[in-house]
């Protein structure tokens, strides 16, 4: 079952779909959109409204994959989620919102345990690659890590966001989000703070984010006592974002001008500036001391390319071979390191122990 098929990321996760060979229903509230779509690619359509749960209830039983990039999230999320833990089923999604996340695995996550439902949230750009390198790292890396700091980067010309993007960056930027220190997850706003990673040779600077790797990559390695996940999408307007997060809220004047101006994006990104995208995805691993102990770099292209692929091939995989597990699930815990590393969806990756480069 796939809800957002008429946006811009269902579109392509409902192609990358059809490549993989599945065959999924195209659900959502306008039939006559959906129905050339499904005609084009050879689906079925159902009607539902994702912000009503009976609506989804109605189409999903303990055997489905749902699999929804319906956002905002945080406004249009959470009916399907219920749908989804009362029917037991398996759920992922392509949320990047903090506030979502947490919810999942906070709140919906122990609910999910009750009733046998595995929820895979940001299972997008937004936030396997991070937590796959984090594990990576944290493997070679072996006992001793304390610390594990994750970068996310993208270079490219163009206009490289959809509007859906846009409309969620405003919560992600301007909300809370959080951070894990002395082993416990703190909530403070996005931003909070700023380093630089080394990407291709030049420094880039980054602002703190709340992601999916403060749950997951604790979960891989008990002993972690700090985690931090940037976004570095910005270049220097990271400073500002960062400067903004000592503020006190945002005028609401500022939110609804901001809003205003997203309206106007154009739905889709250029194809042409997405097919000459680069992401690197950096994780760090430290010691208590704060010694680098290891580095994985991931590469791939366009992220939502790696989107639309992440959640076909995670349905497939979960269809086929199921997930280990239940409840708030990430990526590596659910489909095991070296699966999701052998997965063909476009990633390459490099790990390096510092080790014996300081000695
Ligand atoms: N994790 C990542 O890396 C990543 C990557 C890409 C996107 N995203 C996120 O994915 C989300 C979607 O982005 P997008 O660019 O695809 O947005 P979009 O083009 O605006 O698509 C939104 C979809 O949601 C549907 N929808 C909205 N309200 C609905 C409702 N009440 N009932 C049923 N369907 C409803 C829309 O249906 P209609 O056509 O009927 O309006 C449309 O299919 C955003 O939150 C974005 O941030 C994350």
């Amino acid at each position: 079952m796939l809800f957002g098929a008429t946006g811009y990321t269902g579109g392509r996760t409902a192609e990358a779909m059809r490549d993989r060979g599945l065959h999924p229903v195209l659900a959502g509230r306008d039939p006559a959109r959906l129905g050339a779509l499904g005609e084009r690619l050879g689906f079925e359509t159902a009607r539902a409204d994702v912000t009503d749960t009976a609506s989804v209830a109605a189409l999903v039983g303990p055997e489905d994959v749902l699999v929804s990039t319906v956002g905002p999230f945080a406004r249009l999320g959470g009916a399907a989620l219920a749908a989804v833990v009362g029917a037991g089923a398996l759920y992922l999604d392509s949320t990047g919102e903090p506030g979502f996340i947490r919810e999942v695995y906070e709140l919906q996550g122990p609910a999910a345990e009750r009733s046998g439902a595995r929820l895979l949230t940001a299972f997008g750009n937004d936030y396997v690659p991070g937590v796959l390198a984090g594990a990576l790292a944290l493997r070679e890396a072996g006992e001793g890590a304390s610390r594990v700091d994750v970068g996310y980067f993208l270079q490219g010309r163009g206009r490289l966001f959809s509007r859906g993007t846009a409309e969620s960056a405003i919560g992600i930027t301007g909300g809370p989000a959080y951070t894990v220190r002395d082993g416990e997850l703190q909530t403070e706003p996005a931003g909070r703070r700023l380093r630089t990673y080394e990407v291709d040779g030049v420094p880039r600077p980054a602002f703190s984010i709340g992601a999916s790797e403060q749950f997951a990559l604790p979960r891989l390695a008990p002993g972690l006592r700090t985690v931090d996940v940037h976004l570095g999408w910005f270049g220097r307007a990271s400073g500002v974002v960062h400067a903004a997060s000592r503020l006190p809220a945002p005028p609401a004047f500022l939110r609804s001008g901001l809003e205003a101006l997203v309206k106007r994006v154009p739905r889709d990104p250029d194809p042409t500036a997405l097919a000459g995208a680069r992401s690197t995805t950096v994780a760090e691993v430290f010691d208590a001391g704060g010694t680098l102990l290891a580095r994985t770099r991931l590469r791939f292209g366009d992220p939502y390319g790696l989107t639309a692929d992440l959640l076909a091939w995670g349905a497939a995989r979960a269809l086929e071979h199921g997930v280990e597990g239940v409840g708030a699930l990430d990526a590596v815990s659910a489909f095991g390191l070296d699966t999701l590393l052998a997965a063909d969806i476009g990633i390459s990756a490099q790990t390096e122990s510092t080790r014996s480069a300081q000695m």
